[in-house]
Formats: structure tokens, C-alpha cells, sequence
């Protein structure tokens, strides 16, 4: 083969190589955060954060603070930078999906990183019963693009509240998976009530459902899960969280719930 064949031939492998379908790797993590976030609680909507909160600073005892992660890509990667925390104190990772909360896992040491795949993700600091200190962690997306599945959401801090769904009267829709976690910022114990209830009926409520986690012992313990008409006992949050969770199907839409907690 003279020099131009090799050359030709070289060229046409190159080409065939570099056309070959590469596997879809997706996004890679962003090298730095891209949000910071400072407040106790709040929405992330962002491919990564940094979450500190009273970093070099004091935490009153009992405090409750919940983030919720709307991530675009698939993995999570939740990683602790820095803490003050106590060992009666915990950072807990919550994968939620339209079947409701997953099993929450604390991050308690540097540099542990908790992965999930999971779009949405609750992050909730727990603070034992004595004051502590701030801590820093980050976020970081990557992978193949996801769309959100939690719907909407309200992260409820006051002592207490009333919550009607949907707040303008009409139906709910199709397909909604709604968060409402519960967390008062001065430290109680609040009892939830349902005073409305009107959710599409199913004899196992496996179309369209609400229901009540109860933090308790490192975890969000379904404690309620109805539908159709019936109110549901109430539930008191004896650790100061917890909670409500709407999912609805693709078909048959009524007119949601009212409920309050104080
Ligand atoms: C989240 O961010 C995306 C992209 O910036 C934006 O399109 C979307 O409206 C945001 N969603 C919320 C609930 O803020
Ligand atoms: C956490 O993940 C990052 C990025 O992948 C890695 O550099 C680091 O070594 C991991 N930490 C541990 C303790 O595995
Ligand atoms: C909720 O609204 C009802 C009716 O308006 C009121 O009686 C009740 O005090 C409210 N509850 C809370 C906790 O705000």
C-alpha cells in the first residue's frame, strides 16, 4: 500500500471511530457550586449548591429546617463540608418520588457523600435537644436530564397555619405530586388535622392519595395514607415534623383538601 492508501485508509478508521455512537453519559458535575443557600429551609432549584446554615455560628435547640432539591439531572451527590453538629444532632437525605418519601439517610461525617437517584430530595436538619453549631454541605447534579416530578410544594415554618389544596377552589389536576413538609421554626410539637377531604376513592387508595409522615428515630414514618371522603385522625408531630403528601394519577380529578396544624 503506497503512503496516500495508508493515509486514505487512516482517515476512513478515524472517521468510523469518531461517528460510532458514544454512550450517553449526561452532564458532568458543575466544578463549583453554582447557588448558595443560607436560610433554614428553602427550594433549591439549581444543578448545585452550596447549603450552609450558621456556619461559625449557634443553633438553637430542637430546630427544624427543611430544603427541598428539585434537581435536573439524575444522580444527587450530597457531600459535608463542614459541621458543628453534635452527634444528637443529623442531616438527613430524603429521596421523595410520586410514591411518597423514601428511607432518609443522615450525613454526619466530612466528606461522606450520600448519592441518590432520585429528581426530588428533602434535606432536614434535626437539632437534639441543646443548642449546637452551623455546619456547611454541597450539592451536585449529574446525569442523564430528568424532569421534576414533585409538582409543587410549600414548605410550612409557622407555629401554625391552615392549608387549603388547590388554594383556588377548583379541582386538582392530573398527574400532581405535591409536598408539604412541616416544620415550625420555634420549636413545637404541632397536631395535624384534615377538616376537608375529597380525593378521587380507590378500595387501596392507588389512584389518588395523601399521606402523613411522622418524623420519628432518624426517619419519616408513613403513619396515614387516605382517600376518598373520609377525614383522617389527627397527628400530632412529637418531634416537630413531619409530612403531607399529595399524588394524584392520570385520570379523575376532585376537589383536594383542607387542613391545619397548630
Ligand atoms: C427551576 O429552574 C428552571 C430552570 O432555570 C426553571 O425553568 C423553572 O421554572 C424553575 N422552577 C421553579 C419552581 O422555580
Ligand atoms: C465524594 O465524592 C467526590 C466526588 O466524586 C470524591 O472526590 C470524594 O473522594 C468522595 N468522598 C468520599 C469520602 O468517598
Ligand atoms: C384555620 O381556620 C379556621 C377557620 O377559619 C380557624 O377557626 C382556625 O383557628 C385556623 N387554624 C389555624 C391553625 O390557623
Amino acid at each position: 500500500m503506497n503512503s496516500t492508501g495508508t493515509i486514505v485508509l487512516l482517515a476512513f478508521l478515524f472517521a468510523v471511530v469518531t461517528a460510532a455512537p458514544q454512550p450517553n453519559q449526561g452532564r458532568s458535575e458543575d466544578p463549583e457550586p453554582v447557588v448558595s443557600v443560607t436560610t433554614c429551609g428553602g427550594h433549591v432549584n439549581a444543578s448545585s449548591a452550596s447549603i450552609e446554615f450558621q456556619l461559625g455560628g449557634s443553633i438553637r435547640a430542637d430546630m427544624r429546617c427543611v430544603w427541598i432539591v428539585r434537581a435536573p439531572y439524575a444522580e444527587q451527590r450530597f457531600n459535608l463540608i463542614s459541621s458543628g453538629l453534635k452527634q444528637t444532632d443529623g442531616i438527613y437525605i430524603t429521596p421523595v418520588s410520586f410514591r411518597g418519601l423514601g428511607n432518609s439517610e443522615k450525613l454526619s461525617t466530612l466528606g461522606q457523600n450520600v448519592t441518590l437517584h432520585s429528581r426530588s430530595v428533602m434535606i432536614t436538619l434535626i437539632v437534639g435537644h441543646a443548642p449546637t453549631f452551623g455546619f456547611k454541605m454541597e450539592y451536585y447534579s449529574s446525569g442523564t436530564s430528568v424532569s421534576p416530578d414533585i409538582t409543587s410544594h410549600a414548605i410550612l415554618t409557622t407555629a401554625k397555619g391552615n392549608v387549603t389544596y388547590p388554594s383556588n377552589g377548583g379541582d386538582y389536576g392530573n398527574l400532581e405530586n405535591v409536598l408539604f413538609p412541616i416544620a415550625p421554626s420555634v420549636p413545637g410539637q404541632p397536631t395535624l388535622r384534615f377538616t376537608r377531604v375529597d380525593i378521587e376513592t380507590g378500595s387501596s387508595c392507588q389512584f389518588d392519595y395523601v399521606k402523613i409522615y411522622n418524623w420519628f428515630d432518624g426517619n419519616y414514618l408513613q403513619v396515614a395514607i387516605f382517600c376518598g371522603t373520609t377525614i383522617p385522625v389527627s397527628v400530632t408531630f412529637q418531634d416537630g415534623a413531619g409530612v403531607v403528601f399529595f399524588s394524584s394519577d392520570s385520570s379523575f380529578t376532585r376537589a383536594g383538601f383542607d387542613f391545619q396544624y397548630e
